[in-house]
């Protein structure tokens, strides 16, 4: 199988088996052809996307097992999420062996994708500890509907990597801490491990809008290819930890332009709640 073959089963495969399907180092990459993007992936009718919001539990609440599970289940949503649209990426945007940058891209790809699923096995085994299935709690479809705003690959890699990764190191922190504080080292233990995974695909992301920027600094260059209406505001967490963006590779003037961005939007729609 070529990796060509292979993102369209990672998109198109209506199983779990199919999104989690290896792939060698050695593949070869295929020619690439102009490629529609689906309107939804293909997922088994348990996975389908919903539009049900779930209550993200806090404090106290992930000690307990609905607490917990509900936590781990949104966050193994978000890694088929980013195996589904990292797969989705290595389809739409074009490659050329007569460019070796853009097999060099796609590589880097490829082993995020098989970073992303190992993450997605090690959280659903941890639900199966609860006797949780994937799919027994709604199922977001927020990431993947960012897909058709994403026209080259720096915007993909702009939303992909220094936005929602971006904003995963922080979060992958918080909730290691959490879960540490709860006493579930486990679960704890995992979290830690995604956050090292996710410095490396922050730092890819980082890497390609690097050589892509031309004389623009990497701030200037993220805002213009971030796809309206997201803001950097979805770069980061609760809690911003800017030495975690600095161990990406991202530059000082990027890092600390992330802390001080205030989204205009949320800040006059909040003021403008508080006096109704
Ligand atoms: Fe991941
Ligand atoms: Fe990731």
């Amino acid at each position: 199988m070529d990796v060509m073959a292979w993102a369209r089963l990672l998109v198109e495969g209506a199983t779990l088996q199919d999104k989690l399907t290896p792939i060698s180092n050695a593949a070869p990459m295929g020619s690439w052809s102009a490629y529609p993007l689906p309107q939804t992936p293909g997922r088994p009718d348990k996975l389908a996307f919903s539009s049900e919001k779930t209550k993200f539990p806090k404090g106290q609440q992930l000690a307990t097992k609905i607490g917990r599970s509900t936590a781990i289940h949104s966050f193994a949503n978000h890694e088929l999420l980013a195996i589904e649209m990292m797969a989705a990426a290595l389809l739409v945007y074009p490659h050329d062996e007569s460019d070796p940058a853009t097999i060099r891209m796609k590589r880097g790809l490829i082993s995020t994708i098989r970073d992303e699923q190992k993450h997605l096995a090690l959280y659903l085994e941890r639900l199966r500890d609860d006797g949780v299935e994937f799919g027994d709690y709604p199922m977001n479809g927020f990431f993947w509907r960012q897909m058709e705003k994403l026209p080259t690959a720096a915007s993909f890699f702009a939303l992909m990597a220094l936005t929602f990764e971006s904003a995963n190191l922080d979060f992958s922190l918080l909730y290691e801490k959490a879960f540490r504080d709860l006493g579930d080292a486990k679960t704890a233990d995992l979290l830690r491990s995604v956050y090292e995974d996710e410095v490396t695909h922050v730092a890819l992301g980082a890497h390609w809008l690097g050589q892509w920027r031309g004389d623009k600094s990497l701030w200037d260059y993220y805002r213009e290819v971030l796809p309206y209406p997201l803001t950097p505001a979805r770069a980061k967490g609760a809690d911003y930890l800017p030495e975690t963006r600095v161990a990406a590779g991202l530059d000082r003037d990027w890092v600390e332009r992330l802390g001080e961005f205030k989204d205009e939007f949320q800040v006059v729609n909040r003021r403008s709640w508080n006096q109704t």
